[in-house]
Formats: structure tokens, sequence, C-alpha cells
């Protein structure tokens, strides 16, 4: 009984990763990927933030486009993107960064 439930337990947590890569919601992946340097709400308040001196998005003046090409291209201590996230990855977590500037 208790393997049947170990196997059904990984199963069921291989079935909820593959679900949320599937999706690849733009919150998923800001938590992922963004969230360590630019803090949950965005305002870089955290440690990391601090020291790599992260600008706030809600300071943030950059459209929509300017968003998107400095996420792949990366800036100074921002990391380069291109090669870790697919196009639509990087335009749904820029879409949730709009949402973190209101
Ligand atoms: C290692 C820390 C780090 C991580 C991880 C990181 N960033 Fe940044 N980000 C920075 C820093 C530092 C800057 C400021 C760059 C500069 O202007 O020199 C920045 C700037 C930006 C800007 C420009 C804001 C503005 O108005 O100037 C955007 C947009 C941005 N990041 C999006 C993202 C997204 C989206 C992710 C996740 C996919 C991400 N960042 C992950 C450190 C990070």
């Amino acid at each position: 009984m208790k393997i049947r439930t170990g196997i059904a337990l990984v199963a069921m947590m291989a079935a909820t990763m593959t679900t949320a890569f599937a999706q690849g919601s733009g919150a998923d992946t800001y938590k992922g990927k963004c969230q360590m340097c630019h803090a949950a709400d965005g305002t870089a308040s955290g440690p990391a933030g601090k020291s790599l001196n992260v600008p706030s998005f809600k300071a943030s003046k950059q459209t929509e486009a300017e968003m998107i090409a400095e996420t792949k291209a990366g800036k100074g201590k921002m990391p380069a993107f291109a090669s870790k996230l697919t196009d639509a990855q990087i335009k749904d977590v820029v879409a949730y960064v709009k949402t973190l500037q209101k």
C-alpha cells in the first residue's frame, strides 16, 4: 500500500509539473526567474534587488515592447533571457510585470 501511494504521489507531481510547463503562465515564470531580483511586487525591495540596484517596475517608463527587448537582451547586471525562455514566455512574463505596475 505504501509503495502504491508513493507511486501515485510521484505521478501526481509529474502531472502538476507538466501542466505548469505547458501553461507557462507569466506569474509562474516571474516567480521562478525574476522574483529573486525584482521582488514579488516588482519593487526590487529584497536583498538581491538592493545589492544589484534593480529599478522598481513601478517607476519604469518602458513600454511593453521595450521591456520584452530588455528581458531578451539583458542589461547591466540583468541576465539575458533570450536563450532561457521562449518568446511566448517572455511576452507572458512582461504582461505580468505590467500588472505589477498598477
Ligand atoms: C540577477 C537579477 C535579475 C533577474 C533574475 C532579473 N532582472 Fe530584470 N533587471 C535587473 C537589473 C539589475 C536591472 C537594471 C538594468 C540596468 O538598467 O542596468 C533590471 C531591469 C529590468 C527591466 C527594465 C526596467 C526599467 O524600466 O529600466 C525589465 C523590464 C526587467 N528587468 C525584467 C525582468 C524580467 C521579466 C525578469 C525575469 C524573466 C528579470 N528582469 C530578471 C536584474 C534582474
